[in-house]
């Protein structure tokens, strides 16, 4: 199933736990720069947009399309990897949290690079280091390492459009529910709401997901968790592998 498919299948209750982390939109606006017309490319409900500027999303999804709240920015039925735009016809394109999905990442970023001067990509680390750091996918969903295979690496990412690359900490309170956004509030993840926000759940099957469910119960009910993750409590902000690549 491609991503645009999953997201027909599973976008219907995006909007429950996705939403702007204005902390994290903050830092995509100033990467922005003086930008005044954006192409915001898988753009889903369109949390990260910038309200002061010109924008125009592209999203394959027509079930995400549909969400998009009145007001919001005008939405293109397009994939990141053949915008349908000429070249160099904005000052800036953005995605965010969304090139893991594209069938082509280093096709889409070239993409974004043909028809914009400036981006600013909010993606993550998919090496082992990477996907390591995070309790939930290390002690319970290690199936997470064979979605990754073949990815391309961070900076092979970075080097397809000349970017540098940022960490972004994640706040222990963090607004939007992506997979790692409840890294200091484990029990979110028991609630089939917050899984549905986040596609690595279908991605990995029901049978991981109810064994990483019930697995975490238990440590949670018994301790382990809290023994295990004793260092996490005392943080306000978390390095996860979320990573901004700007160019
Ligand atoms: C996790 S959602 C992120 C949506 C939005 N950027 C946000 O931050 O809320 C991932 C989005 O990528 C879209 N997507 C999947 N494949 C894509 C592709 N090839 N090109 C562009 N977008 C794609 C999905 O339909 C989905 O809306």
């Amino acid at each position: 199933m491609s991503s645009a498919q999953i997201y027909d299948t599973i976008g219907a209750t995006y909007t429950v736990t996705r939403r702007t982390e204005p902390r994290i939109a903050a830092r995509i606006w100033a990467a922005l720069g003086d930008a005044r017309t954006v192409v915001n490319v898988g753009a889903g409900t369109g949390s990260y947009e910038p309200p002061d500027r010109d924008v125009i999303a592209v999203e394959p999804s027509a079930l995400m399309r549909a969400q998009r709240p009145a007001g919001a920015a005008p939405c293109v039925a397009a994939a990141a990897e053949e915008l349908p735009f000429d070249d160099q016809s904005f000052d800036a394109a953005m995605a965010f949290s969304t090139v893991h999905h594209w069938q082509d990442p280093i096709a889409g970023l070239r993409e974004m690079r043909r028809v914009a001067r400036r981006m600013v990509v909010f993606t993550f680390d998919a090496s082992d280091t990477g996907w390591r750091r995070f309790w939930l996918t290390r002690d319970y969903l290690p199936q997470v390492a064979t979605l990754l295979v073949g990815w391309p690496s961070l900076p092979e990412l970075a080097r397809a459009i000349g970017a540098r690359i940022e960490p972004v900490l994640i706040p222990w309170d963090c607004a939007d529910g992506f997979f790692e956004a409840y890294w200091r509030r484990p029990e979110a993840y028991l609630d089939d709401h917050v899984r549905r926000g986040c596609s690595v759940w279908a991605r990995v099957g029901p049978n991981a997901e109810q064994r990483a469910v019930r697995s975490l119960r238990e440590d949670l009910a018994s301790g382990r968790w809290a023994k295990r993750n004793r260092d996490l409590i005392a943080l306000d902000a978390a390095e996860l592998g979320l990573r901004l690549l700007i160019a």
